[in-house]
């Protein structure tokens, strides 16, 4: 039975589904998710995150939790936590950017939340010659306590949404139903949902209007804030996304670098939305910890060195060479590129220095 026909069979017998479920069994399901089963990554693949741009990446990351580790005193024993590393590129090239700050490579213990057995498998490679033993978790409570910084590149994106339209009725859920034909299709919860379920500021919002409700993004980052407050260290979050709650839909899935129908193909194609990063500062701010207001991509790349960065690396490099690694900084950077849609946050201890380049 196909994954499709599987999502079929349980909402013609228990009635339509949540879109957060649709995605969870789309994304998730352990023999037929999208990232149970595919490698998506590259210009051969799906869709191109940051790191596969440019190694550049990575490396200022890198240096962004070296200049952390060093804020924080250097403590001799703590906790790298990537979730959602994909390829395990932007680790690799993190922990080879700080092999130039001493005492860092002895002091850290690296840790990978990833819920895909296929691509653990991808990173444990590209993270063989690392010189680090790594360890895999299913989730982030698994990694054990003491101080820990974690990073978390268009993992966001990727958890599940609910989404909730106003009607005369109140607001209700959009669900996921199946036609006559068989095909998937949006319908709309006969019952209005309760209002704390929707961000306060927009309640009142007109009929017809649309809002997304990430709960996983929420529940991961209360989690972690709860963590940095009582362990120390902070949360690097790069992603996608909007500062202010907002009306819209932003859900959207990608095959082959293109856009494509949500609803089609579940497990074949990308399903991703964009992140409201006023609803995980929230949940930071309700443990107790402190946020830092986002910087977009652009504006963190640069004041993480880009430019240095550049310069070095093409001092020795052919024109050709040259001209493909500034594209890809371009790419990363560029306003109407990923340098502006791109927000950066950060998640540290209550009452704690801003990090570089958050000062
Ligand atoms: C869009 S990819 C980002 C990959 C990588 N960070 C990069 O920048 O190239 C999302 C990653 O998050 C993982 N992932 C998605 N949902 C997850 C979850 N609930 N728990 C753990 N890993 C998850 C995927 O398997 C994948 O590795």
């Amino acid at each position: 039975m196909s994954l499709s026909q599987r999502i079929s069979q349980r909402i013609l017998s228990g009635g339509p589904i949540s879109l957060a479920e649709f995605m969870e069994a789309a994304l998730g399901d352990p023999e037929f998710g999208y990232y149970m089963t595919k490698e998506p990554f590259g210009v051969g693949g799906d869709f191109i995150t940051a790191p596969e741009i440019s190694q550049i990446f990575g490396e200022l990351i890198g240096l962004w939790c070296a200049a952390l580790w060093l804020q924080l005193d250097s403590p001799s024993s703590f906790h790298l936590v990537e979730l959602g590393p994909g390829r395990g590129t932007l680790m690799a090239d993190a922990l080879r950017a700080t092999k130039t700050v001493p005492g860092f490579q002895q002091s850290v213990h690296v840790h990978l939340v990833e819920m895909s057995p296929k691509l653990q498998q991808v990173q444990q490679k590209t993270l063989g010659s690392s010189g680090h033993t790594i360890k895999w978790h299913r989730h982030i409570e698994d990694v054990p306590h003491g101080v820990t910084i974690v990073i978390a590149n268009e993992f966001f994106d990727a958890l599940p949404i609910r989404q909730f339209i106003q009607t005369e009725a109140g607001w209700c859920e959009r669900l996921v139903s199946v036609n006559s034909d068989q095909q998937f299709e949006f319908s709309i919860s006969p019952h209005a949902t309760e209002e704390t379920e929707i961000p306060a500021q927009l309640v009142d919002a007109p009929p017809g209007s649309l809002v997304e409700v990430c709960e996983a993004a929420e529940a991961i980052t209360k989690t972690l804030s709860h963590r940095i407050q009582t362990n120390g260290g902070a949360a690097l979050i790069i992603d996608y996304g909007y500062l202010k709650p907002a009306i819209g839909e932003t859900l959207q899935a990608v095959s082959d670098h293109r856009f494509t129908d949500v609803l089609k193909n579940p497990g074949k194609q990308d399903l991703t939305a964009h992140v409201n990063f006023s609803s995980l500062a929230d949940a930071a701010r309700q443990q107790g910890a402190e946020v830092f207001a986002p910087l977009t991509q652009e504006q963190f790349l640069y004041g993480m060195g880009l430019k240095s960065r550049l310069a070095r690396l093409t001092n020795t490099t052919t024109p050709a060479q040259t001209h493909d690694i500034k594209t890809a900084a371009t790419r990363l950077t560029a306003a109407d590129q990923m340098g502006t849609l791109f927000k950066v946050m950060v998640i540290g201890v209550k009452n704690s220095t801003p990090p570089a380049p958050f000062a």
